[in-house]
C-alpha cells in the first residue's frame, strides 16, 4: 500500500482543482487509493483550450531545435525514471512490473524518436510547369489538439499523441481516462519540469462530460482518440459536424491463424502473449485464434495447459504474469462473454474469479473452443483474458473466417509455409500482419493503425504521425 497522490489539473502553467473528485483505485488491491483527481464539468477545459490558443503562435514559430530539445528531455526524464513510473503504472492500472516499465520505456522512447522528427524537413520542391515559378510544399502545425486517451496504455499512448503535436508546433490539451489519473498526471508533471513553455501542454481530468466539452470546442482545431467504438462513434459526430481534424483507433477482433505446418511451441507463445498478456486488455489482442484441423487438437490442449499454468496475481508481484482487469464494469463485461449460454462453445481452461491474496478484479485466463464466427464472443470486442478457438480446414477457410469481422486491426499467422505467409500478408484486411509473431506488441517508429471499423484518418506513430499533425501548404514563387 502507499500513499494517495493529489492530483490537479494542468491548465497554463497553473494547477487547478475542482469541486468534485474521483478516486483511482488499484485494481490488485481495491483498498488502495492510488489518487484523488478533479473531476471537470468542461469549465477548466475550456480554461485550458483558452491557454493552449495562447500558446500556440509562440510554440509554432518556435525552433525546431527548441521543440527538439524540449521532447529529448522528456523522453530522457522518462527513461531515467521508467521504474518508478511503471510502478505507478502496475499500481493504477493492473498490468503486471514488467509490462509497466516495459510501456514507460517505450514512451520515453516515442518522445526521443519525436525529438528527431522535429528537425526533419517534410515539405517538398518541384519545377513548376510555368517556367520561372519555383513551387514547394511546406507542413504546417495545425492548432490546438485534443487528445483522448485510454486506461490501458496509459502513458504510451498519451505519448505518441503528445510527442508529434508537439514536434511539430502545436499545442495541447489532453483528457487522459478517468481510470488511470496518475500515471498520466506523472507525465504531464515530466514535461512541465522539461520546460514545456505555459500553455504548450495541458492536461484536464474527468470523464465523459470534460471529454464532451473538449471535443465540442471550437477552439480545438483537431482531436485524436483511442478507445471503445460506442465512445468514438459519439466523438466523431461531434467533431465532423464542426468539420475538426480527426483520428480515432477503437480496437479489433484480431485474428491469429494456426496452420496444420506451424511450429505448435510458436504458436502457443504467440496465443497465450497476444490473447492473455496485459490481461487481454490490448486492443491488438488476439481474440480469435482460427486454427487448422490437423494441428487443432495438439495446439487446444498445449494452450489450455499453459493458460492453466499463468500465474494470475498482484500487478506488483514479479511472479506475476497476469494482473488483474483494469475495473468491475471491465469484469463484468468478460464474465457476461463466458456465461453466455446458449451460443455454444466450451471454456476449456480458466474464466473464474480469484482471491489470490488480496481482493481486486481477478480472472484466469480463459480459453473456449468450439466456437463458431458468428457467435458474439467471436465478433464483439471483449477486452480481457478471453481466447476463442475456431476449426477450420484449410488456409482459404481461415483467410475468409480471419477476415469475416467489421474490424481490422492486426491479424497474425503461425505457418512454415512462405506461400501463405505471403498470402496472408497481402490478403489480410488489417492495418498490420503479423508472421509467427503475436497480433500485439508493436514498435514505436512505424505506422500503427488499422482498417474497416478499427480506425478513422491517418495512422498514428512513426513518419505517419506528420500526416495527422501536420497540414500541407503549397507555395508557388515568381520572383
Ligand atoms: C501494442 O500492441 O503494442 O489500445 C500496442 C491498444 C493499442 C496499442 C497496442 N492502441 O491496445
Amino acid at each position: 500500500m502507499s500513499d494517495t497522490l493529489d492530483l490537479r489539473h494542468h491548465v497554463g502553467g497553473d494547477r487547478l482543482g475542482s469541486t468534485a473528485w474521483a478516486d483511482s483505485v488499484n485494481p490488485s488491491d481495491l483498498s488502495d487509493v492510488v489518487a484523488r483527481a478533479p473531476e471537470d464539468d468542461g469549465s477548466a477545459v475550456a480554461q485550458a483550450v483558452d491557454a493552449a490558443r495562447q500558446a500556440f503562435p509562440a510554440w509554432a514559430e518556435s525552433s525546431p531545435e527548441v521543440r527538439s530539445d524540449l521532447l529529448d528531455r522528456v523522453g530522457t526524464l522518462i527513461l531515467e525514471r521508467k521504474d518508478q513510473l511503471g510502478d505507478l503504472l502496475s499500481r493504477e492500472e493492473g498490468k503486471t512490473l514488467a509490462e509497466g516499465i516495459g510501456e514507460a520505456a517505450r514512451a520515453g522512447r516515442v518522445f526521443k524518436w519525436f525529438a528527431g522528427e522535429a528537425l526533419r524537413r517534410h515539405g517538398f520542391t518541384v519545377d513548376s510547369v510555368r517556367p520561372g515559378v519555383e513551387a514547394s510544399t511546406y507542413r504546417e502545425p495545425v492548432g490546438v489538439f485534443g487528445l483522448i486517451t485510454p486506461w490501458n496504455f496509459p502513458i504510451a499512448i498519451p505519448a505518441w499523441k503528445a510527442a508529434p503535436a508537439l514536434a511539430f508546433g502545436n499545442t495541447v490539451v489532453m483528457k487522459p481516462s478517468e481510470h488511470t489519473p496518475a500515471i498520466a498526471a506523472a507525465l504531464a508533471d515530466l514535461i512541465a519540469e522539461a520546460g514545456a513553455p505555459a500553455g504548450v501542454f495541458n492536461m484536464v481530468f474527468g470523464g465523459r462530460a470534460a471529454g464532451e466539452a473538449l471535443v465540442a470546442n471550437a477552439g480545438v482545431d483537431g482531436v485524436s482518440f483511442t478507445g471503445s467504438v460506442g465512445t468514438g462513434a459519439a466523438i466523431a459526430g461531434m467533431a465532423v459536424a464542426r468539420q475538426a481534424r480527426l483520428q480515432m483507433e477503437m480496437g479489433g477482433k484480431n485474428p491469429l491463424i494456426v496452420l496444420d505446418d506451424a511450429d505448435l511451441e510458436r504458436a502457443v507463445l504467440c496465443a497465450v502473449d497476444g490473447a492473455f498478456y496485459a490481461s487481454g486488455q490490448r486492443c491488438t489482442a488476439s481474440s480469435r485464434l482460427i486454427v487448422a484441423e490437423g494441428i487443432h487438437d495438439r495446439f487446444v490442449q498445449a494452450l489450455a495447459q499453459r493458460a492453466a499454468a499463468l500465474r494470475v496475481g498482484d500487478a506488483r508481484d514479479p511472479r506475476t504474469q497476469i494482473g488483474p482487469v483494469v475495473s468491475q464494469a471491465q469484469l463484468d463485461k468478460v464474465m457476461s462473454y463466458l456465461e453466455r449460454g446458449g451460443e455454444g462453445g466450451r471454456t476449456v481452461a480458466g474464466g473464474e474469479r480469484l482471491t489470490p491474496g488480496t481482493d481486486g478484479y481477478y480472472l484466469s485466463p480463459a480459453l473456449v473452443v468450439d466456437t463458431a464466427p458468428d457467435m458474439r464472443i467471436n465478433r464483439e470486442e471483449i477486452f480481457g483474458p478471453v481466447a476463442s478457438v475456431t476449426r477450420v480446414k484449410d488456409y482459404e477457410e481461415a483467410l475468409a473466417v480471419a477476415n469475416g469481422t467489421e474490424f481490422g486491426l492486426s491479424g497474425g499467422i503461425v505457418t512454415s509455409s512462405l506461400k501463405h505467409a505471403n498470402h496472408y500478408r497481402r490478403h489480410a484486411r488489417v492495418g498490420m500482419v503479423m508472421v509467427n509473431l503475436p497480433t500485439a506488441g508493436v514498435d514505436y517508429h512505424l505506422p500503427f493503425g488499422g482498417t474497416k471499423r478499427s480506425s478513422v484518418g491517418p495512422r498514428e506513430q512513426g513518419p505517419a504521425a506528420l500526416e495527422f499533425y501536420t497540414q500541407t501548404k503549397t507555395a508557388y514563387v515568381w520572383a
